[in-house]
């Protein structure tokens, strides 16, 4: 079938597409009503049917005498491990894991944090929790205590799962102080912590609230799989959004299970027994989607690095890895292979690796700007695949679907939208664009299967958030354009979201902090480019009249403050303290106007701006 007989198909009749996806999955019960509103009015898919994601990704391929295929790679270079897991080897880990949580009185719809470096015990205990319908919450190493207290606060667990420390590229994080300073600061105190001690670091434990992982789960008596609802939430993943307060986005069993399924062949050309890599982590959403629960539930051999692109030994580290397990298909953000180019810009890494089971090499993350495509396109020879989504929609909204039609590449675009996502470009009205009219990439709904179904206890915030902006139309809050053969570019946030080495930050929340500091009258965040990293942010700030501070000891405590509150992957390295910043006459500051500024970009005076002296302040700001 071509792409566009299949688009076609999936936005003329969705129910009769997606029913037809879904047959292809084992559901305790099938079903019957393919997609109906919620009591919010919100669209749900499957709604009476039930199922289980961690039968679904583990425990069917056993049953289908798949038990002794690899599911699993782990390679840590940080710690010199490697070690493989066959279907049945990882059926027996994950259930005797979800029998340790039963015997902590873990049950369907309680909640579980993973706050868990890139080991195999955090997938174990994702797949744990979906064993036993618990929902999972996987935190990012590299967020801070306080950021972790938040989503403590939010999703409410029974128990954490963590780990004693985890391993940069030279250094040891200990997690587990990070974990004890949240739970001292959350409002919500969890009833016990699962802690897998590495030996690297053991961490000292708590008397009665803390239980050692290893002893728990030799205790453990396995637990088989509970029968959930399809639209029983899976897991919740915290994003950044305009403000402080970070927006757990929830993914259900059923309408995930389907897309994870039906884009592994459609947009990966991945079927059982391939290899596929997804160089990310599984404290984010391409590690939710395609580390863990893709791969697995379509029987593609998955793999889970402990490393970085570079220094862990060297930029060669990705080309090892290909070759060692037979990798068909990797999925990196751009940011990894211009860290490669940089560390290693004549590729003499590359050299003493045979490549020739990778078949194409899949971008996202971030925007693959076109230095970066040519760079590895020449390189490899292979295809190169842009493909744009978010944490809210979990799977691509636009990409070239390698498993249904190649089509031609163009350097910047994301390709085409992915079958069930009805992408429009609109005005601030709401109305269509004309081609190559650059507006907000909205899509119209019914979102396909996959995507958010709310806002972690808060409905009003997914509606306000996403659906009001536009009615009729998921806001994506990306802004971009189509060209005259509706292929999609995606050109960058239209709120105060930056993207920093494909990790996704709010400006709103770093102001925030830096706002509170005593010596700061007033701020602004912004994200300007960044060769290595895509953007970093800058902080400018203004300081209270009369504070005696020297301006390199604020500057410094500013820095340090936004780590301890956001953590060490907010990366805000400079302040610049200014005099004025650019507003509107009604106040707004005027943040776009900064970054072209920064960026040395051509820009056009906004006709509001209050004072246009404030704009040869920044300037030189910059410039200094
Ligand atoms: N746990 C604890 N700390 C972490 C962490 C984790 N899981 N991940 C990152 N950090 C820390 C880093 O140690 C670093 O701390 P530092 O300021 O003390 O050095 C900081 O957060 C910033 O990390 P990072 O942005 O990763 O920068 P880096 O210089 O260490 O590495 C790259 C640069 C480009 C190699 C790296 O960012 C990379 O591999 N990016 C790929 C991103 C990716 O896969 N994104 C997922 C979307 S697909
Ligand atoms: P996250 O939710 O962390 O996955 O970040 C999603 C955001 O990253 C999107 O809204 C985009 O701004 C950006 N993004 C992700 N992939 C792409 C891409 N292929 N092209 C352009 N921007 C992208």
């Amino acid at each position: 079938m071509s792409y566009l007989q299949e688009y076609q198909k999936s936005l003329a009749s969705p129910e009769a597409f997606w029913r037809e996806k879904a047959r292809a999955l084992a559901w305790y019960q099938a079903p019957e009503t393919i997609l109906a509103k919620d009591q919010y009015g919100i669209d749900r898919w499957f709604v009476d049917a039930e199922m289980n994601s961690c039968y679904m990704a583990v425990d069917v391929h056993i049953e289908q005498g798949y038990g002794d295929q690899i599911a699993l790679h782990y390679d840590s270079p940080v710690t010199g491990t490697k070690q493989s897991f066959s279907y049945t080897q990882l059926r027996d880990d994950v259930a005797r894991c979800a029998g340790a949580l039963v015997a902590l009185g873990v049950g369907r719809g309680d909640r579980v944090i993973i706050y868990m470096p890139m080991i195999p015990q955090a997938v174990i205990a994702m797949l744990a929790c979906a064993r036993i319908g618990a929902i999972h919450s996987v935190v990012f190493g590299g967020f801070s205590a306080a950021e972790l207290a938040i989503r403590i606060d939010d999703a409410q667990p029974s128990v954490i799962l963590t780990a004693s420390c985890g391993i940069e590229i030279d250094k040891i994080i200990a997690y587990k102080p990070m974990l004890d300073e949240a739970i001292r600061v959350a409002r919500h105190k969890p009833k016990h912590c699962l802690v897998y001690q590495r030996s690297i670091a053991p961490a000292e434990l708590v008397a009665q609230r803390d239980i050692d992982w290893q002893a728990a789960l030799d205790d453990a008596i396995p637990a088989d799989c509970v029968a959930v609802k399809a639209t029983d939430p899976l897991y919740i993943l915290y994003t950044s959004g305009t403000t402080g307060k970070p927006k757990g986005v929830v993914r259900d069993n059923g309408g995930h299970a389907v897309a994870m399924h039906y884009s592994m062949r459609a947009v990966y050309n991945m079927q059982r027994g391939d290899v596929f890599w997804a160089a990310s982590d599984v404290g984010w959403v391409v590690g939710h989607s395609y580390i863990v629960y893709a791969p697995l539930i379509a029987g593609v051999t998955s793999i889970l690095y402990e490393g970085k692109p570079v220094r862990t030994p060297d930029a060669g580290a990705f080309w090892r890895v290909i070759e060692e397990y037979q990798v068909n298909a990797i999925f990196a953000a751009p940011t990894a292979f211009r860290a490669i180019k940089k560390s290693d810009p004549e590729s003499a890494l590359l050299n003493p690796y045979n490549l020739s089971s990778l078949r194409t090499v899949f971008m996202a993350g971030e925007r693959l700007d076109p230095p970066t495509y040519h760079w590895i396109k020449n390189l490899l020879g292979l295809p190169v695949i842009d493909h744009w989504w978010q944490t809210e929609t979990g799977w691509a909204i636009c990409a070239n679907l390698m498993g249904i039609e190649s089509k031609p590449v163009k350097a910047g675009s994301a390709t085409l939208p992915v079958p069930g996502f009805d992408v429009h470009i609109l005005d601030q009205n709401g109305d269509q664009v004309a081609s190559n009219e650059q507006g907000s990439v909205a899509i119209k709904l019914p979102l396909p299967p996959g995507c958010l179904t709310t806002i972690w206890g808060d409905v009003e915030r997914f509606k306000q958030s996403y659906l009001s902006v536009f009615p009729g139309y998921y806001v994506s809050g990306d802004g971009g354009y189509k060209d005259e053969e509706g292929y999609v570019f995606i050109m960058g946030r239209t709120d105060d979201v930056i993207n920093v080495a494909g990790h996704r930050l709010s400006t709103g929340e770093m102001e925030e902090v830096i706002a509170a500091h005593s010596a700061v009258a007033e701020c602004a965040v912004v994200g300007i480019q960044c060769e290595l990293k895509g953007q970093q942010p800058v902080a400018l700030v203004i300081l209270k009249d009369g504070q005696t501070m020297s301006h390199g000891k604020i500057e410094l405590e500013l820095v340090a403050k936004v780590r301890e509150k956001i953590g060490a992957v907010a990366c805000l390295k400079t302040v610049k303290i200014v005099q004025q910043l650019p507003k509107t006459r009604s106040g707004k500051i005027l943040r776009k106007l900064i970054r072209q500024i920064a960026d040395g970009e051509n820009y056009l005076l906004p006709s509001t701006i209050d004072d246009p002296t404030s704009i040869g302040i920044i300037t030189q700001a910059f410039q200094r």
